[in-house]
C-alpha cells in the first residue's frame, strides 16, 4: 500500500486499525494512569478494563474512569467520539484522546477546543494490525479533557506550594 492508499483509508473509510505508539501512551499514562480504553480490541487494548465494537464504548458510561480514546477515524465518526470524550468529562471523567487536528472541522472547535489541546512538532508513527507502521497523513492532537470538578487545588502538593486556584 502507497502513501496515496494510506490516506484514503484514513480519511475515506478509516478501515485499518492503528494503534498508538506506545512511547506516547506510556508518556500519557505515566502522567494519568488510566482505567479504561473506551476504543479497543482485545488485541490492542493499552489498559485491562476497555471497551471494544462488539460493547461499544461509545454507549457505555465511562463514570468517573481515567479513560484513553484513540478512536476510529473517519468522516462522521472521529467527531461522534470527540463529543462523548468531552461529555463524559462532563460526567465526571477524566478523558484524554488522540484525534487529527481538524482545524477546519466542527467537532474540533465543538468539543476538541474545550480541552487542553496539545500538538506535535512531527506526525506520528502508528502500528498497524499486522505490525507494520506507517506514518500519518495528518497532524495529531492529544486532547485533555478534565472532569468539571476538577481544581488545580485537587492536588494537595500544589496546595502546599502555595498556589490558589
Ligand atoms: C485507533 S484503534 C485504537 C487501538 C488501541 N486502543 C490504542 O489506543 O492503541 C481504535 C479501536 O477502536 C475499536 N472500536 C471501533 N468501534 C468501537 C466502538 N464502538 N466501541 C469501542 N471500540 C471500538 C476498533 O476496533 C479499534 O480497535
Amino acid at each position: 500500500m502507497n502513501q496515496t492508499n494510506v490516506h484514503d483509508y484514513f480519511h475515506g473509510h478509516g478501515r485499518i486499525e492503528y494503534s498508538t505508539p506506545q512511547w506516547l501512551f506510556d508518556a500519557l499514562n505515566a502522567e494519568f494512569g488510566f482505567t479504561l480504553d473506551a476504543a479497543a480490541s482485545p488485541d490492542n487494548a493499552k489498559c485491562k478494563r476497555f471497551f471494544t465494537k462488539d460493547d461499544c464504548g461509545l454507549e457505555k458510561d465511562w463514570g468517573d474512569e481515567v479513560v484513553w480514546c484513540n478512536p476510529p477515524y473517519g468522516k462522521g465518526v472521529t467527531g461522534v467520539w470527540a463529543r462523548k470524550c468531552y461529555q463524559a468529562s462532563r460526567g465526571g471523567a477524566t478523558v484524554v484522546m488522540l484525534v487529527p487536528v481538524r482545524a477546519d472541522a466542527k467537532w474540533f472547535h465543538d468539543y476538541a477546543m474545550k480541552g487542553e489541546v496539545r500538538l506535535f512538532r512531527n506526525r506520528l508513527n502508528f502500528n498497524n494490525d499486522h505490525g507494520a507502521k506507517w506514518y500519518a497523513p495528518f497532524a495529531s492532537s492529544v486532547v485533555v479533557f478534565r472532569p468539571a470538578n476538577f481544581a488545580l487545588t485537587s492536588f494537595p502538593d500544589v496546595k502546599e506550594l502555595g498556589y490558589r486556584a
